[in-house]
């Protein structure tokens, strides 16, 4: 469709890999389309936050070109030593989203286990891929309130609806982001607990 009333596609895909069924994955779009670009990053599938570095692939030299000066506008160049651990974890890309994929698979149930303390104030479904999730908050005081004060008072942070909203389309306002992606997620979910029973 793009293609055809010549627009660009823009496809961020930094958690592609991470899918729990893996016949599931997408391809890069920059691959179905010379219009297409990927967005990709080392901190999402490959869990490597700390390098800072990611990219975009795109067939169309002179967009590539403009995206590059862009950059170099914004930052002068990345850290050497990051682009060099990059370089190692893509080439060891299939171990690392293995290992990223079983952490999540083994997370899951954890994460499942929890919501189903708490019907009456979330809305849970388990993500089809990825290393986050987006529940729905069902309490009367809305999300904002009830991010706002868990993290001040139980020290749980989550990222409310208003942090995704959009001016260009309607955006969800009851959900929040939850990560499900590192190892021993109890410490936290505990601390969740804790505050749940004492104020709910
Ligand atoms: C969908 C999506 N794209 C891009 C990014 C940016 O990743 P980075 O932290 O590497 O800048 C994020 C980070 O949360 C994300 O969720």
């Amino acid at each position: 469709m793009c293609d055809e009333r010549d627009i660009h596609l823009f496809g961020d895909e930094v958690y592609r890999g991470l899918e729990r069924d893996t016949r599931r994955t997408l391809p890069n779009a920059a691959d179905l389309s010379p219009r297409a670009l990927s967005l990709n990053v080392t901190s999402k599938s490959l869990g490597l936050p700390g390098l800072r570095v990611g990219w975009i692939t795109c067939r169309d030299a002179a967009l590539r070109s403009r995206l590059e000066r862009a950059k170099h506008y914004t930052t002068i160049c990345n850290a050497g030593p990051s682009e060099v651990l990059a370089r190692i974890a893509l080439k060891s890309r299939t171990i690392i989203l293995e290992r990223n994929r079983a952490l999540i698979a083994a997370n899951l149930p954890v994460f499942d286990a929890f919501f189903a303390w708490f019907p009456e104030h979330f809305d849970w479904q388990a993500p089809d891929g990825g290393c986050v999730a987006y529940p729905r908050h069902l309490g009367a005081e809305g999300v904002e309130t009830f991010c706002t004060r868990l993290v001040e008072e139980a020290g749980v942070l989550l990222l409310p609806a208003s942090i995704y909203h959009s001016d260009l389309t309607p955006t969800p306002v009851d959900r929040f982001r939850i990560g499900i992606g590192r190892a021993h997620p109890e410490r936290g979910l505990d601390a969740f607990t804790s505050w749940m029973r004492d104020h709910r």
